[in-house]
């Protein structure tokens, strides 16, 4: 049996040797956060994808995010580690309903959050993450403007623009829809000195009783900057033990027991391993139409969002 100092050692070698550029959304397990080039946000992994010179990256995260590498590095060899892993919100919408709202809201911009297929993409005017949401949609030419899937981020986003005019459609994260208020007046209650930390995926009602409301990133930066020893941390779990282990003087909380998102769990160092041997994960391959419209959603992304 190899170990999994072992089994880094050598993903660690591979990837040199093959010229493999591993990232690894913020949500992935310690062990696969000790091997990769860059661990971040949405927003961070999709600058790396277009500024990386290597000639494979592997993603380790959500099917959204290897598409995104894959549109914004298009002559590189871009693989999702467990082909399995997709985000649900992704699959909540696809381009035949955004081609109907279009219909019914002439005159309507269309911001996609990159929790989307490339193919709902195609049909948007400009992507948004959560961490460049707000100054996307502040530096957006029109004021009329439908905020697509995610109906919870964009009454966030809403309540810090009030300039422009978003239309929000129903859909969201399964994920952050199960934290409650009362799980916070139940966390508050247990913790009274913690700072409250949520992803703005989190039901409005949530987000609007939090002491601070931010991306993956943000969240820890936020916690590893302040000068509080105690957090109450509303988004997936892993980033608590993350945090726990970045910061061992600080204490940090689950805000529910329950925020755990299985498709981010999916990929295991088993799974890297695999793939830098070479028999494992998928190519993510796109149509050639795909690939340009999604990337005039995406590049507008990253001229807007700076
Ligand atoms: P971030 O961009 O904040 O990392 O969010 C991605 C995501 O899927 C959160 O659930
Ligand atoms: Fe998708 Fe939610 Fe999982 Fe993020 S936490 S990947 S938005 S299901």
């Amino acid at each position: 049996m190899i170990t999994v100092k072992k089994m880094q050692d050598e993903i660690l070698r591979l990837k040199k040797e093959k010229d493999i550029c591993i990232l690894a959304h913020a949500y992935q397990s310690h062990d696969i956060w000790e091997v990769a080039d860059f661990v971040g946000d949405s927003y961070g992994l999709s600058l790396k994808a277009a500024e990386s010179h290597a000639e494979t990256v592997l993603m380790c995260g959500v099917r959204f995010m290897a598409e995104t590498v894959k549109i914004l590095s298009p002559d590189k060899r871009v693989l999702l580690s467990n082909p399995q892993a997709d985000c649900p919100m992704a699959q909540q919408m696809g381009p035949d309903q955004i081609r109907k709202l279009k219909e019914e809201n002439p005159g309507f911009a269309v911001a996609a959050y990159i929790n989307t297929t490339a193919a709902l993409k195609t049909v948007c005017d400009v992507c948004v993450t959560s961490s460049s949401a707000v100054t996307i949609i502040r530096n957006m030419k029109q004021k009329d403007i439908l905020f697509v899937p995610d109906c919870r981020l964009g009454a966030w986003v809403a309540s810090r623009v009030p300039e422009k005019n978003l239309k929000l459609v129903k859909g969201g994260c399964p994920v952050h829809a199960c934290i409650s208020p009362d799980d916070v007046r139940t966390a508050r209650a247990l913790h009274p000195n913690a700072l409250l930390l949520v992803h703005p995926e989190c039901l409005p009602e949530v987000s609007a009783l939090a002491d601070y409301a931010g991306s993956t990133t943000g969240i820890m930066d936020f916690a590893k900057k302040s000068d509080c020893k105690e957090f109450i941390i509303g988004t997936e779990n892993s980033i608590v033990s993350h945090l726990q282990f970045a910061c061992p003087d600080k204490q940090f909380y689950e805000l529910s027991k329950n925020c755990i998102c299985h498709d981010m769990k999916l990929t295991t160092l088993a799974n890297v391993y695999q793939c830098v041997c070479g028999n494992g994960g998928e190519e993510i391959l796109l149509p050639d139409d795909v690939m340009t419209e999604a990337r005039r959603c995406l590049d507008t992304m990253i001229e807007l969002g700076g």
